[in-house]
Protein backbone atom coordinates (compact mmCIF):
# COMPACT_ATOMS: atom_id res chain seq x y z
CA UNK A 1 0.00 0.00 0.00
CA UNK A 2 1.36 3.74 -0.78
CA UNK A 3 2.33 5.86 2.27
CA UNK A 4 0.15 8.43 3.20
CA UNK A 5 0.73 12.06 3.41
CA UNK A 6 -1.48 14.50 5.28
CA UNK A 7 -1.34 18.27 3.47
CA UNK A 8 -2.90 20.97 6.13
CA UNK A 9 -3.71 24.15 3.53
CA UNK A 10 -3.47 22.21 0.25
CA UNK A 11 -6.23 24.65 -1.36
CA UNK A 12 -3.78 27.29 -2.78
CA UNK A 13 -0.54 28.27 -2.57
CA UNK A 14 2.47 26.56 -1.67
CA UNK A 15 0.79 23.29 0.04
CA UNK A 16 -1.46 23.31 -3.26
CA UNK A 17 2.31 22.98 -4.73
CA UNK A 18 3.48 20.31 -2.07
CA UNK A 19 0.43 18.02 -2.66
CA UNK A 20 1.47 17.76 -6.05
CA UNK A 21 5.09 17.02 -5.48
CA UNK A 22 4.12 14.20 -2.99
CA UNK A 23 1.60 12.62 -5.09
CA UNK A 24 3.96 12.38 -8.30
CA UNK A 25 6.06 10.85 -5.45
CA UNK A 26 3.20 8.04 -5.36
CA UNK A 27 1.81 8.99 -1.75
CA UNK A 28 -1.82 8.92 -1.38
CA UNK A 29 -2.76 11.90 -0.50
CA UNK A 30 -5.03 13.64 2.62
CA UNK A 31 -6.14 17.26 1.59
CA UNK A 32 -6.98 19.51 4.33
CA UNK A 33 -8.23 23.22 4.39
CA UNK A 34 -11.45 25.19 4.49
CA UNK A 35 -12.27 25.78 0.44
CA UNK A 36 -14.25 22.29 -0.49
CA UNK A 37 -14.03 23.18 -4.45
CA UNK A 38 -10.62 24.17 -4.61
CA UNK A 39 -9.88 20.78 -2.88
CA UNK A 40 -11.95 18.44 -5.12
CA UNK A 41 -10.99 20.42 -7.76
CA UNK A 42 -7.18 19.61 -6.85
CA UNK A 43 -7.65 16.07 -5.48
CA UNK A 44 -9.34 14.91 -8.99
CA UNK A 45 -6.50 16.74 -10.86
CA UNK A 46 -3.99 14.38 -8.59
CA UNK A 47 -6.14 11.01 -8.91
CA UNK A 48 -6.19 11.70 -12.76
CA UNK A 49 -2.67 13.06 -13.50
CA UNK A 50 -1.09 11.21 -10.67
CA UNK A 51 -2.52 8.07 -10.20
CA UNK A 52 -2.51 8.18 -6.95
CA UNK A 53 -5.26 7.89 -4.35
CA UNK A 54 -6.65 11.49 -3.01
CA UNK A 55 -8.80 12.24 -0.09
CA UNK A 56 -9.99 15.78 0.68
CA UNK A 57 -11.33 17.04 4.59
CA UNK A 58 -12.77 20.11 4.83
CA UNK A 59 -11.55 21.39 8.27
CA UNK A 60 -10.80 24.96 9.89
CA UNK A 61 -7.89 24.35 11.79
CA UNK A 62 -8.73 27.11 13.82
CA UNK A 63 -11.12 25.28 15.58
CA UNK A 64 -10.07 22.74 18.10
CA UNK A 65 -12.77 20.79 17.96
CA UNK A 66 -12.29 20.21 13.94
CA UNK A 67 -8.66 19.19 14.49
CA UNK A 68 -9.96 16.50 16.66
CA UNK A 69 -12.38 15.29 14.39
CA UNK A 70 -9.49 15.34 11.57
CA UNK A 71 -7.76 12.97 13.59
CA UNK A 72 -10.78 10.25 14.39
CA UNK A 73 -10.88 9.90 11.00
CA UNK A 74 -7.38 9.75 10.06
CA UNK A 75 -5.73 8.22 13.02
CA UNK A 76 -2.27 7.24 11.36
CA UNK A 77 -0.50 8.96 8.34
CA UNK A 78 3.66 8.35 7.62
CA UNK A 79 3.82 11.95 6.44
CA UNK A 80 2.69 15.37 7.95
CA UNK A 81 2.70 18.80 6.58
CA UNK A 82 2.48 21.04 8.50
CA UNK A 83 1.69 24.07 5.59
CA UNK A 84 -1.73 25.87 6.78
CA UNK A 85 -1.39 29.39 7.86
CA UNK A 86 -1.73 32.85 7.33
CA UNK A 87 -0.63 36.56 8.21
CA UNK A 88 -2.11 39.89 9.59
CA UNK A 89 -0.16 43.22 9.04
CA UNK A 90 -0.73 45.82 11.31
CA UNK A 91 -0.81 47.01 14.67
CA UNK A 92 -0.87 44.53 17.26
CA UNK A 93 -3.51 46.03 19.60
CA UNK A 94 -5.68 47.15 17.19
CA UNK A 95 -5.86 43.70 15.50
CA UNK A 96 -9.25 41.82 16.54
CA UNK A 97 -8.97 39.22 19.56
CA UNK A 98 -10.75 36.61 17.75
CA UNK A 99 -8.37 36.91 14.32
CA UNK A 100 -5.41 36.95 16.50
CA UNK A 101 -6.63 33.92 18.30
CA UNK A 102 -7.60 32.04 15.10
CA UNK A 103 -3.99 32.98 13.92
CA UNK A 104 -2.32 31.14 16.74
CA UNK A 105 -4.59 28.37 16.75
CA UNK A 106 -3.49 27.89 12.69
CA UNK A 107 -0.15 28.78 12.36
CA UNK A 108 0.86 26.60 16.51
CA UNK A 109 -1.87 25.08 17.72
CA UNK A 110 -2.60 23.10 15.23
CA UNK A 111 0.18 21.99 13.74
CA UNK A 112 1.60 21.41 17.57
CA UNK A 113 -1.73 19.15 18.19
CA UNK A 114 -0.88 17.39 14.68
CA UNK A 115 2.66 16.53 15.33
CA UNK A 116 1.44 15.21 18.77
CA UNK A 117 -0.76 13.03 17.45
CA UNK A 118 0.81 11.64 14.48
CA UNK A 119 4.66 11.02 16.20
CA UNK A 120 4.11 7.90 18.48
CA UNK A 121 2.45 6.06 15.42
CA UNK A 122 5.59 7.00 13.30
CA UNK A 123 7.72 6.22 16.00
CA UNK A 124 6.36 3.19 17.00
CA UNK A 125 6.07 1.94 13.06
CA UNK A 126 9.98 2.91 12.77
CA UNK A 127 9.51 5.77 10.39
CA UNK A 128 7.67 9.08 9.71
CA UNK A 129 8.41 12.67 8.43
CA UNK A 130 6.78 15.94 9.88
CA UNK A 131 7.89 18.87 7.56
CA UNK A 132 6.99 22.22 9.31
CA UNK A 133 6.26 25.09 7.07
CA UNK A 134 7.33 28.36 9.21
CA UNK A 135 9.09 31.81 7.86
CA UNK A 136 12.01 33.53 7.25
CA UNK A 137 9.79 35.79 9.17
CA UNK A 138 10.38 33.80 12.26
CA UNK A 139 13.75 34.19 12.20
CA UNK A 140 14.05 38.05 13.44
CA UNK A 141 11.45 40.74 15.06
CA UNK A 142 9.01 42.27 12.05
CA UNK A 143 6.67 45.19 13.36
CA UNK A 144 3.37 45.46 12.01
CA UNK A 145 3.08 41.42 11.43
CA UNK A 146 4.39 40.39 15.55
CA UNK A 147 1.70 37.63 16.29
CA UNK A 148 2.57 35.85 12.39
CA UNK A 149 6.49 36.67 13.63
CA UNK A 150 5.80 35.11 17.06
CA UNK A 151 4.43 32.28 16.08
CA UNK A 152 6.72 31.54 13.30
CA UNK A 153 9.43 32.22 15.52
CA UNK A 154 8.15 29.40 17.80
CA UNK A 155 7.44 26.83 15.20
CA UNK A 156 11.09 27.36 13.99
CA UNK A 157 12.63 26.32 17.50
CA UNK A 158 9.57 23.30 17.94
CA UNK A 159 10.61 22.08 14.69
CA UNK A 160 14.20 22.40 15.54
CA UNK A 161 14.34 20.85 18.73
CA UNK A 162 11.25 17.99 17.90
CA UNK A 163 13.69 16.95 15.40
CA UNK A 164 16.62 16.20 17.37
CA UNK A 165 14.73 14.50 19.89
CA UNK A 166 13.28 11.66 17.41
CA UNK A 167 15.61 11.85 14.59
CA UNK A 168 16.76 8.45 16.48
CA UNK A 169 14.06 6.79 15.49
CA UNK A 170 13.82 6.78 12.09
CA UNK A 171 11.50 10.35 12.08
CA UNK A 172 12.19 13.25 10.53
CA UNK A 173 11.12 16.66 11.48
CA UNK A 174 12.04 19.39 8.43
CA UNK A 175 11.17 22.87 8.72
CA UNK A 176 10.83 25.06 5.87
CA UNK A 177 11.55 29.00 5.82
CA UNK A 178 9.86 30.50 2.83
CA UNK A 179 11.02 33.92 1.93
CA UNK A 180 8.13 36.28 -0.22
CA UNK A 181 6.72 33.78 -2.39
CA UNK A 182 3.83 34.37 -4.74
CA UNK A 183 0.50 33.28 -3.26
CA UNK A 184 -2.49 34.46 -1.97
CA UNK A 185 -0.65 35.17 1.16
CA UNK A 186 -0.04 38.58 0.54
CA UNK A 187 -3.57 39.57 0.38
CA UNK A 188 -5.24 37.57 3.18
CA UNK A 189 -2.67 39.25 5.26
CA UNK A 190 -3.68 42.61 4.43
CA UNK A 191 -0.39 43.40 2.84
CA UNK A 192 -1.36 43.61 -0.69
CA UNK A 193 -0.66 47.56 -1.18
CA UNK A 194 2.36 47.49 0.51
CA UNK A 195 3.69 44.40 -1.55
CA UNK A 196 2.12 46.02 -5.15
CA UNK A 197 5.22 48.24 -4.33
CA UNK A 198 7.45 45.52 -5.21
CA UNK A 199 9.01 45.07 -8.62
CA UNK A 200 9.19 41.26 -9.13
CA UNK A 201 11.63 39.43 -6.33
CA UNK A 202 8.68 36.95 -5.67
CA UNK A 203 9.14 33.22 -5.45
CA UNK A 204 8.15 30.59 -7.16
CA UNK A 205 5.54 28.34 -5.02
CA UNK A 206 6.39 25.38 -7.06
CA UNK A 207 9.97 25.93 -6.21
CA UNK A 208 9.72 26.30 -2.68
CA UNK A 209 7.12 23.06 -2.35
CA UNK A 210 9.74 21.34 -4.31
CA UNK A 211 12.69 22.58 -2.21
CA UNK A 212 10.54 21.69 0.68
CA UNK A 213 9.96 17.88 0.07
CA UNK A 214 13.87 17.68 -1.33
CA UNK A 215 14.68 18.77 2.16
CA UNK A 216 12.10 16.62 4.45
CA UNK A 217 13.09 13.42 2.07
CA UNK A 218 16.78 14.25 2.66
CA UNK A 219 16.22 14.25 6.19
CA UNK A 220 17.47 18.15 7.11
CA UNK A 221 16.64 19.99 9.92
CA UNK A 222 15.48 23.38 8.13
CA UNK A 223 16.20 25.03 5.02
CA UNK A 224 15.61 28.05 3.28
CA UNK A 225 14.74 27.59 -0.10
CA UNK A 226 16.50 29.72 -3.38
CA UNK A 227 19.83 31.98 -3.32
CA UNK A 228 18.59 35.13 -3.03
CA UNK A 229 16.93 34.09 0.37
CA UNK A 230 19.71 32.66 1.76
CA UNK A 231 22.15 35.42 1.16
CA UNK A 232 19.31 37.78 2.87
CA UNK A 233 19.59 35.59 5.82
CA UNK A 234 23.37 35.44 6.50
CA UNK A 235 23.05 39.19 5.72
CA UNK A 236 20.59 39.15 8.33
CA UNK A 237 22.32 37.15 10.87
CA UNK A 238 25.78 39.29 11.01
CA UNK A 239 23.67 43.07 10.91
CA UNK A 240 23.82 43.67 14.69
CA UNK A 241 20.04 43.52 16.10
CA UNK A 242 20.12 47.52 16.57
CA UNK A 243 20.75 47.75 13.03
CA UNK A 244 18.15 45.28 11.87
CA UNK A 245 15.54 47.29 14.24
CA UNK A 246 16.13 50.10 12.08
CA UNK A 247 16.04 48.96 8.51
CA UNK A 248 12.63 46.34 9.59
CA UNK A 249 10.76 49.45 11.28
CA UNK A 250 11.55 51.81 7.92
CA UNK A 251 10.79 48.66 5.63
CA UNK A 252 7.72 47.23 7.54
CA UNK A 253 6.34 50.86 7.83
CA UNK A 254 3.89 51.90 5.24
CA UNK A 255 0.85 54.39 4.46
CA UNK A 256 -1.92 51.57 4.15
CA UNK A 257 -1.09 51.11 8.27
CA UNK A 258 -2.28 54.65 9.16
CA UNK A 259 -5.19 54.89 6.54
CA UNK A 260 -6.89 51.29 8.32
CA UNK A 261 -7.27 53.64 11.66
CA UNK A 262 -9.08 56.09 10.33
N1 LIG B 1 3.69 33.35 0.60
C1 LIG B 1 4.75 33.71 1.31
O1 LIG B 1 5.45 34.69 0.98
C2 LIG B 1 5.16 32.91 2.54
C3 LIG B 1 6.41 33.18 3.11
C4 LIG B 1 6.81 32.45 4.21
C5 LIG B 1 5.99 31.48 4.74
N2 LIG B 1 4.76 31.23 4.19
C6 LIG B 1 3.92 30.20 4.81
O2 LIG B 1 3.58 29.24 3.84
C7 LIG B 1 2.37 28.58 4.24
C8 LIG B 1 1.42 28.51 3.05
O3 LIG B 1 1.03 29.82 2.71
P1 LIG B 1 0.87 30.30 1.19
O4 LIG B 1 1.91 31.31 0.93
O5 LIG B 1 0.78 29.14 0.29
O6 LIG B 1 -0.51 31.11 1.29
P2 LIG B 1 -1.98 30.74 0.82
O7 LIG B 1 -2.02 30.50 -0.64
O8 LIG B 1 -2.84 31.81 1.39
O9 LIG B 1 -2.27 29.35 1.54
C9 LIG B 1 -2.63 29.24 2.89
C10 LIG B 1 -3.32 27.92 3.11
O10 LIG B 1 -3.67 27.81 4.49
C11 LIG B 1 -5.03 27.42 4.60
N3 LIG B 1 -5.67 27.95 5.79
C12 LIG B 1 -5.69 29.24 6.24
N4 LIG B 1 -6.47 29.35 7.31
C13 LIG B 1 -6.98 28.11 7.55
C14 LIG B 1 -7.88 27.58 8.52
N5 LIG B 1 -8.45 28.34 9.46
N6 LIG B 1 -8.17 26.26 8.47
C15 LIG B 1 -7.64 25.47 7.51
N7 LIG B 1 -6.77 25.91 6.58
C16 LIG B 1 -6.46 27.21 6.60
C17 LIG B 1 -5.70 27.99 3.35
O11 LIG B 1 -6.85 27.20 3.02
P3 LIG B 1 -8.39 27.68 3.13
O12 LIG B 1 -8.42 29.17 2.99
O13 LIG B 1 -9.06 26.93 2.03
O14 LIG B 1 -8.82 27.20 4.47
C18 LIG B 1 -4.61 27.79 2.30
O15 LIG B 1 -4.69 26.51 1.74
C19 LIG B 1 1.82 29.37 5.43
O16 LIG B 1 2.13 28.70 6.63
C20 LIG B 1 2.58 30.68 5.34
O17 LIG B 1 2.71 31.30 6.60
C21 LIG B 1 4.34 31.92 3.10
Amino acid sequence: MNKRALVTGSSSGIGKHLSEELAKKGYALILVARREENLKELAEKIRHEFHTACEYYVCDLSHEAEVESLIKTYPDVDVLINNAGFGMYGFFHEMPWSRTRELIGVNVLSPVRLAHHYLPGMIKRGGGKILNVASVAGMRATPYFSSYCGAKAFMIQFSKSLALEVNDENVHVCCLLPGTTATEFWQISGMQEKVSQRIGGFDDPRETAVFGINQMEKGMISGVPGLKNKVKELMKNILPEQMWFYLIKRHMTHPSLFAKRK
